[in-house]
């Protein structure tokens, strides 16, 4: 039987995630997902290193059959680019917090500077029938700049975040020209259903633009396709993890740690969007009025500090850490520590084995692309007695994870009575809510993903794609 030759990926994205002989195993699902394509065939992961420096041609490593290629990009470019309109500019803007949005014309400066070297950089590694994928926010204008360049191959965008309203978007200098470069790709993905409405509704109303019943999008001469196509979770991978030594000695710590107290755990990068100040509220809601819970319950956040040169990370980290010295000097007892306040990451083993200690997951974030830890929480439980998911409405992975206990991130009242609801829920309700979430989350994974949105990429029509 004859084979079809397999097309070449190429992945774009702002930091590069491939396996590297100093770090095998630091790269986290979405990297898992995309080396399995990258090695099949032939692929290359391009993108910024991570450090400061002259930007030069990049650096190409290939191991475990996988090739990365890096460059490194100047302070100012970092500033202006990666802390300046990605951090402080498209970040909050697009996570609803119009209020933290910064407007400064050098980070638009930057931004649109940093996509140009990545195109002149990359463009010239890119051959004519490659399928190329690029990823994020960091990234909007550069298949633009591709096509500038003459590429005519099929070029994929996916946006990890959430698409905001469109008077939000609106407030943005310049919003048209970020959006018209989108319709220099052939595919743009999203997370969910709900942003890939928010996206048509400013293409009907701010672009004048069609969309048809099949999916695609056009405004003027562009058509292409947009489409709903939430990412999943390393599911193998995390189920080698959950059932390894590692996340067993770690329950098992756990479990004695806790001497019979429940356990309430919520893991997030440091950031504004999670909902962690609205999350503490809730709990300290929750231990204000139910006095008989103390000593029964503590909750374990943890949350490694993320971007830590931006202003509004460093305020939210201060901010956190005097609402959790609040809330220990007010409750905790000479015997019990409400809330255990941690801020390092940890392993992924580690992490499945504090899950599946955990009798309640919270993941409360005031928006949120999709949110892994939710479905990684449900993969980790024990299918006989599973502890229940509460999950913000306002997260992605809340159109797929039907079985949690879905609130509101900005009441504590309505975190304080999930809490509750949770610990007190029967072990058949907790089975038949949890039972349907984890068979989503082991069939929809990162594998799943990734072939879905490559799949619709490879399908795109030839032609029709000089702009
Ligand atoms: O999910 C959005 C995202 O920006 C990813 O692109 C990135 O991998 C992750 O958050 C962590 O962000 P950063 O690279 O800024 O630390």
């Amino acid at each position: 039987m004859e084979c079809r030759p397999l097309t070449r990926l190429i992945v774009i994205s702002n930091r590069v995630q491939a396996p590297t002989a100093e770090q095998p195993g630091a790269q986290g699902g979405l990297a898992v997902a995309l080396t399995a394509a990258l090695r099949e065939t032939n692929g290359i992961w391009f993108g910024w290193s991570g450090e400061a420096g002259e930007t030069e041609a990049p650096r190409f490593v290939t191991y475990d059959g996988v090739t990365s290629a890096t460059i490194d990009l100047p302070e100012q470019d970092v500033e202006e680019y990666y802390d300046g309109y990605a951090n402080r500019t498209l970040w909050p803007l697009f996570h609803y917090r119009l209020d933290l949005t910064e407007f400064e014309r050098d980070f638009q400066g930057g931004y649109e500077r940093v996509n140009q070297v990545f195109g002149d950089v990359i463009g010239p590694h890119i051959r004519p029938d490659d399928l190329v994928w690029v990823h994020d926010y960091h990234l909007i204008p550069l298949g633009w700049l591709l096509r500038r360049q003459g590429l005519e191959n099929r070029i994929g965008f996916f946006l990890h975040i959430p698409w905001p309203p469109t008077k939000l978007l609106t407030a943005l200098p310049h919003h048209r020209r970020l959006v018209d470069a989108l319709f220099a790709y052939d595919v743009i993905g999203f997370q969910t259903r709900e942003w890939l409405e928010t996206f048509h509704d400013y293409v009907i109303h701010e672009m004048n633009g069609e969309i048809g019943a099949d999916g695609t999008i056009t405004v003027g001469s562009r058509t292409i396709r947009a489409i709903a196509c939430p990412i999943g979770i390393d599911a193998q991978d995390f189920v080698v993890s959950r059932d390894s030594e590692e996340a067993l000695a770690t329950h098992a710590r756990m479990v004695e740690s806790s001497i019979g107290r429940s356990l309430i755990v919520g893991v997030d990068r440091l950031d504004y969007s999670k909902g962690l100040e609205e999350r503490f509220s809730g709990y300290q809601r929750y231990l204000e009025t139910r006095p008989g819970a103390h000593a029964h319950v503590y909750l374990l956040q943890i949350a490694p500090p993320s971007r830590a040169s931006v202003q509004s990370y460093q305020d939210i980290r201060a901010q956190l850490d005097a609402l959790s010295g609040r809330i220990n000097g007010a409750f905790a007892d000479i015997d019990w520590v409400p809330l255990r306040y941690v801020n390092h990451g940890y392993p992924r083993a580690v992490l499945a084995g504090i899950y599946r200690a955990a009798r309640v997951g919270l993941v409360t974030p005031l928006r949120d692309g999709m949110n892994l830890v939710a479905k990684e929480y449900v993969a980790a439980q024990d299918p006989d007695d599973p502890g229940v998911l509460i999950l913000s409405r306002f997260a992605g992975a809340a159109a797929q994870m039907d079985g949690a206990v879905l609130i509101n991130p900005y009441s504590a009242d309505d975190i304080a009575d999930a809490i509750e609801r949770a610990l007190t829920m029967p072990l058949e309700e907790r089975i038949a809510r949890w039972r349907p979430m984890y068979e989503n989350v082991m069939r929809e994974d990162v594998t799943w993903w990734r072939r879905r949105f490559t799949d619709v990429l490879e399908q795109a029509p030839a032609g029709g794609r000089a702009l």
